[in-house]
């Protein structure tokens, strides 16, 4: 039995709901494999996260990291609960700008950001530029000149922690592409080249620790490094920072293993933190600024599949084959990302057999789940993976040809289409022919 199922979530036929629509009508009407967004949990995601700043009457800023999904209707929803949006390239820019969300509550980060990205990011006016390094000083110097503009801009540093998760998603120990180094120097030098540019208007400073994370002790640690920066900052160069960026990262339930803490208590020891060092530094409060992105769409996506073919071989688990895989959701093969998977047409049956998962790609790494409890399946049924909502389909691809999946948005117990399922068309749509 599935723990993560509760009895609401089921309708009089025993069905999966999502949103309140039929996941079996969903996968029948739009085709699998399907990504199925529960609309209502995204935004009572944000609102937790909101609800606990303004309770504790702490300018903020909840800013979605839209790398975990980004899509127009993503950004509407987004802009419509309040939330600020990250964006880490032209393509999250130009997708944000296309759903009106609000540019002055857009930050742009990146460890490359290209010189036409900084053009379009200035040219549209986005809220904030999370500088990352010194090449992107002078670029957006240079950018910034040229158009006889200013904005708001915040230093990234690595803060030199390292947060207890996966290896491939660590980003904040001192080894790190992202940010200015602190030990050596760099953050001052950066800070004092940013001051010395009157079109830079200094914001405050931001670090990332890594994702998936599930203990406070990441979050307090960095929040106090970055107090202590800005004490720093303070005390030798007279500068104050206005706003903590302390990243995202929250750690969510993808399998029983996993123990996450409630967005509230998250951002809860966050501003503890805040509140107690900037109190002994005798620095006033910041607006604290978090980029949460798996934790607000991951636990409300769905990946809906069809079984295929099948392959038992004595002795040997046996191999279930959907019509999906590593295209729509790589992090299995690339992680050793864990979900759970529960037959859509009844989610609650007893378990028969342990399986794997097998997507169709022409891959033997691609296994969505070395070991999956199932009753007994059949080709046709539809399967409902759980907690796909971050960097599933913001990760997705081509290979073998594979268009794909749709994307649909159910709120209400009424579904809508947001990202059309790409056709073979759209596959060669940038091939050209070869003359030879
Ligand atoms: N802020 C910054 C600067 C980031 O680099 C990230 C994620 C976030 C916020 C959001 O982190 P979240 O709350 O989603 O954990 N593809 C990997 C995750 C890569 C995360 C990259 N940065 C995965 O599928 O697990």
């Amino acid at each position: 039995m599935n723990q993560q199922i509760t009895a609401d979530q089921l309708n009089d036929a025993g069905h999966l709901m999502i949103g309140g629509c039929d996941s079996i009508e969903l996968a029948h009407e739009y085709g699998t494999p399907l990504v199925v967004y529960d609309v209502s949990q995204i935004r009572q995601q944000i609102r937790s996260f909101r609800r606990v700043f303004d309770a504790n009457h702490v300018d903020y800023a909840v800013s979605y990291a839209s790398k975990a999904f980004a899509a127009i209707a993503m950004y509407q929803v987004a802009a419509a609960e309040g939330a600020h949006v990250d964006v880490v390239s032209a393509g999250e820019l130009y997708t944000a700008i296309k759903a009106d969300f609000p540019i002055e509550r857009v930050s742009f980060h990146g460890n490359n950001k290209s010189r036409e990205e900084l053009e379009m990011a200035i040219d549209h006016h986005v809220g904030t530029i999370m500088i990352d390094n010194f090449h992107e000083i002078e670029l957006l110097a240079t950018v910034l000149e040229e158009r006889n503009e200013s904005v708001d801009v915040m230093l990234r540093i690595t803060p030199g922690i390292s947060a207890h998760t996966n290896k491939y998603i660590q980003t904040g120990q001192v080894d790190s592409k992202f940010g200015f180094d602190l030990q050596s120097g760099q953050a001052d030098e950066a800070l004092q080249k940013v001051l010395a540019n009157p079109r830079m208007k200094m914001r405050g400073l931001h670090a990332h620790i890594g994702s998936q994370i599930f203990e406070l002790a990441g979050f307090e640690g960095v929040a106090k490094k970055l107090v202590e920066v800005a004490a720093h900052w303070r005390d030798e160069f007279g500068y104050e920072a206005q706003v903590i960026n302390v990243g995202g990262g929250f750690g969510i339930r993808y399998v029983a293993a996993d123990h996450p803490l409630k967005p509230e208590e998250f951002v809860d020891a966050i501003i503890k933190a805040i509140k107690k060092e900037t109190a002994e530094k005798g620095l006033s409060m910041p607006a604290i600024w978090i980029e949460p992105g798996r934790s607000i769409v991951g636990p409300a996506g769905y990946n809906l599949y069809t079984v295929g073919s099948r392959k038992d071989v004595p002795g040997l688990k046996p191999y279930v084959t959907v019509d999906g895989g590593m295209g729509d959701n790589i992090r299995p093969a690339l992680y050793q990302a864990e979900y759970e998977t529960v037959l859509a047409s009844n989610p609650q049956a007893p378990i028969k057999e342990h399986v794997r998962l097998a997507g169709k790609y022409c891959e033997s790494g691609d296994i969505l789940a070395q070991d999956q409890g199932l009753p007994e399946t059949q080709p046709g049924d539809v399967l409902a993976m759980l907690d796909t909502g971050a960097y599933g389909y913001s990760m997705a691809s081509n290979y073998n040809r594979n268009p794909r999946p749709a994307v649909v948005f159910a709120e209400d117990g009424k579904a809508q289409l947001v990202i059309e399922r790409e056709s073979l068309a759209d596959l060669v749509h940038l091939d050209r022919k070869y003359q030879q």
